[in-house]
């Protein structure tokens, strides 16, 4: 099985302890919240550095854990340990049945910790996720692992973190401080919570207790961002989604 280290560095001592107070959190929701999604309203709000640290601090404890990389849009994880290379078999290839899981199951440099990194960008993310095989995967990383931890795409930029939702124990919903309207960030909550999957909870994330205002001007900044890598995405879905429906009538 491949290798590949994601734990070089230390999480820096703050981390650290927000995600030991996270773990334990999670741990008192119960044995049977086990696959846990993780999703945000919009992007960069830090779902990717969440979902990993939670699983690295999981795994130092001596849980068997995997991170299950289902953003194949815009996948930073499989950017970053696949220096850039998409190709390399991953989430996509599996779900496209077109790799075996023990192709798209990488080791990391920590003992109890497995990835499944996205794998190339696929024209219909969320059909896949809809796919029975996403349902058989996470069906086997449960009998496998003490936590499945999924990463998702934005809820209320693109459709895939409601569809994996229904196969979850819970949800944590990661908001970026400062960076998300409340409306919109009760939109995503609304969204989240009709998909039947109890959200147990939110992780309030990049909060700059010195200089909020700081913060603010960032994500003011960001917003083109959000919409040019996932406005676009959302478009095609749609308009596939209206095409299959034409053809259907
Ligand atoms: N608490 C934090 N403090 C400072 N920077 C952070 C924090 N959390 C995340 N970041 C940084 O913000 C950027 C976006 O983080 P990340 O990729 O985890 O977000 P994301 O929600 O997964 O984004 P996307 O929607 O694109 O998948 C990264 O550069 C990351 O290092
Ligand atoms: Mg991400």
């Amino acid at each position: 099985m491949q290798q590949i280290v994601i734990n070089k560095r230390d999480m820096p001592y703050d981390v650290n302890e927000a995600m030991k107070l996270l773990r334990t959190n999670l741990q008192f929701c119960g044995k049977d919240k086990k696959v846990i999604l993780i999703t945000s309203t919009l992007a960069d709000e830090g779902k990717s550095t969440v979902a990993l640290n939670l699983c690295r601090s999981l795994a130092q404890l001596g849980s068997r854990v995997i991170l299950v990389d289902a953003d194949m849009r815009k996948s930073v994880l499989a950017d970053r340990y696949n220096r850039g290379d998409r190709n390399q078999p991953g989430l996509s290839h599996l779900l496209s049945a077109r790799s075996g899981l023990e192709e798209v199951l990488l080791e990391t440099d920590m003992e109890n910790l497995h990835i499944i990194l996205a794998g190339r960008v696929p024209p219909n993310p969320a059909e896949l996720l809809s796919n029975s095989r996403m349902q058989k995967l996470l069906e086997i990383c449960r009998e496998e692992y003490d936590y499945v931890i999924v990463d998702t795409p934005p809820i209320n930029l693109v459709v895939d973190a409601a569809i994996v939702a229904p196969l979850c124990d819970g949800i944590v919903m990661v908001v970026s401080s400062g960076n998300v309207p409340y409306r919109m960030a009760q939109s995503a909550l609304d969204q989240l919570q009709a998909t039947g999957c109890p959200v147990l909870g939110a992780v309030l994330n990049m909060v700059d207790q010195k200089n909020d205002k700081y913060y603010y001007r960032k994500g003011y900044y960001r917003k083109g961002y959000y919409q040019k890598y996932y406005g676009s995405y959302y478009g095609d879905y749609r308009k596939r989604l209206e095409k299959s429906k034409r053809s259907k009538k």
